[in-house]
């Protein structure tokens, strides 16, 4: 007989109605919002298409039969974010945990294979207890179902994880496949094992926060790109994090109207931005800002390496990834931590299409055993190899020091960089004048020493032999920067460059 309305109607409520009241109302006071709560923000009024809202588990192990919810602990579709679709789940810790089963799993890959179909960015919104213990080894199968598709999404779909709760074992490494990982400052946790495990085996005591809260994972064991306060902001930090991004690969960057009065501003503050005493620091991350369209900042992992600063920003309406030494942080040096969070972010910014703008003031390499023992050979590599392969449009300014293979890694014009430009107080040499003095007159008298000093400033601590070759394009007045940028974005726009054809390289991971 055909299905009447009320029955379909009963069911569908069911779904909404998630865990019930109860469990919504410990949901709410935790300070989290539901799943549905969560997508209502994240997505623009009414525009969210549900996908199997009724679909329930099949398993019938520790009495599971009688424990069947419409829905199965995670709500997917599709809507839209500023008009653009996107896909996205949001677990229900209401219903059984939000846990993983082989159904929760399969509407989950069900919408990420739908998105690579089409061509939009996938939104993961992580609030879940882990596997499904009562479906044992079929959740684990799931789980990998998933990583599988992240790892094909990977550089095809912009893939974003809110974790928004709990994310614990095999869980957490849908998340790290992702593009973009945004946390919950006091409500979400990603460990691989929770504190009870941790205590267990190691026998050390650990709060869910210390081990795996928003902090830990920002600031020390960058897993995690940038934390929030709650639920509200970091929703919103994904939609404006999604306006810097292509749908996918396939498609340029949008490009928005530009709000900027002009790309032909000049910002006269910039000719006094550098101090002239090359030991003071100036902040970076105050050029980056007044540089870019008014407002257009989004500074990702603030609280990870801050010596080099990460950022989306737009250029007369064009959407670029930024990469800053900051020297005010360990003197703008490169040093394990930040050569992995930079190399990340412009391989993520080339396998998304966004042009590459490099601001450089790098004395160089951070020395000691501690950064040579952790293989800063090998990590800074990393960053060297991103410059490299990308073949997105590559601005780069040195505002003050580039130094040794700094320099070269930086973006430089050897790396393929497409327009690289010096301000006057650059000093762009194998190192700095002291140093460099101390190795070749290590055994004459002070006073010569002096004067070799000045007269290797003179000749090396400034930009004129890098332009004398071309390595830099032009010395340019520090207030013409951002018309230059604009300019050079706009001839670069329809640059094509591929690398050579292989199955993949081998960045030294
Ligand atoms: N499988 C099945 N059900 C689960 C689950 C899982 N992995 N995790 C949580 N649940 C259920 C609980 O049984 C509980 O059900 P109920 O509401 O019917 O009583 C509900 O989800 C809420 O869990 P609860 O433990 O009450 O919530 P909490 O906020 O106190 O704790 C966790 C949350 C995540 C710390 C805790 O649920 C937990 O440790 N879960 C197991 C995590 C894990 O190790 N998973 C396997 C790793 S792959």
């Amino acid at each position: 007989a055909m299905v009447t309305a009320e029955r379909i109607a009963a069911l569908e409520a069911r779904a909404l109605e998630g865990g019930g009241a109860k469990r919504t109302e410990a949901q709410h006071a935790k300070g989290k919002l539901t799943a549905r709560e969560r997508l209502a923000v994240l997505l623009d009024p009414g525009s969210f298409h549900e996908t199997d809202m009724i679909k329930a588990h099949r398993c019938t192990d520790f009495g599971m039969e009688r424990n069947r919810m419409p829905g199965d602990g995670v709500v997917t579709g599709h809507g839209t974010i500023h008009g653009r679709t996107v896909f996205v789940y949001s677990q229900d810790f209401t219903v059984l945990g939000g846990s993983l089963s082989e159904t929760h799993a399969e509407k989950i890959c069900k919408i990420m294979d739908r998105a690579m179909l089409v061509g939009a960015p996938i939104i993961g919104l992580s609030d879940s207890g882990g596997a499904r213990i009562q479906e044992g080894i079929a959740s684990l199968g799931g789980y990998a179902d998933v990583f599988l598709r992240n790892v094909l999404a990977s550089g095809v779909v912009p893939q974003i994880s809110v974790v928004m709760g709990p994310c614990a074992g095999g869980a957490v490494y849908s998340p790290a496949l992702t593009d973009l990982v945004f946390m919950v400052r006091n409500t979400s946790y990603m460990f691989v094992t929770g504190p009870e495990v941790v205590k267990a085996v190691t026998n050390e005591s650990v709060t869910a926060e210390q081990l795996g809260g928003a902090h830990t994972h920002t600031a020390v064991s960058g897993c995690a790109h940038n934390a929030f306060d709650d639920d509200m902001h970091a929703l919103a930090a994904v939609r404006l994090a999604l306006s810097y991004l292509p749908q996918s690969s396939r498609a340029p960057p949008v490009r928005l109207a530009p709000v900027d009065d002009s790309p032909l501003r000049e910002v006269a503050a910039l000719d006094e931005a550098v101090p002239d005493d090359s030991n003071l620091a100036h902040d970076m991350a105050a050029v980056v800002r007044v540089l870019v369209d008014a407002g257009s900042a989004f500074e990702l992992s603030p609280d990870l390496a801050p010596n080099v600063l990460t950022f989306f920003g737009r250029f007369d309406g064009r959407p670029v990834g930024i990469v800053a030494n900051q020297p005010k942080c360990l003197a703008g040096c490169l040093d394990i931590a930040s050569s992995i969070k930079a190399a990340r972010f412009v391989r993520m910014c080339d396998a998304f299409r966004l042009p590459v703008v490099t601001f450089v003031d790098v004395p160089g390499f951070l020395p000691g055993t501690h950064q040579e023992s952790g293989g800063i050979i090998r990590n800074g590599a990393k960053l060297l190899y991103a410059y490299a392969e990308a073949t997105v449009p590559k601005v780069t300014v040195i505002t003050r020091k580039a130094y040794g293979g700094a320099y070269d890694v930086m973006s430089s014009k050897h790396l393929r960089g497409d327009t690289n430009y010096a301000w006057p107080s650059a000093e762009i040499a194998v190192m700095g004048a002291e140093g460099a003095c101390e190795i070749l007159f290590h055994a004459r008298p002070r006073e010569e020493v002096a004067k070799a000093v000045a007269d290797y400033k003179h000749a090396f601590s400034n930009p004129i032999k890098a332009a004398e070759r071309g390595f830099v394009d032009a010395i340019i007045q520090p207030r013409t920067t951002r018309r230059r940028i604009c300019e050079d974005l706009a001839m670069l726009e329809h640059k094509k460059l591929d690398n050579p054809p292989k199955r993949h390289g081998n960045i030294p991971l």
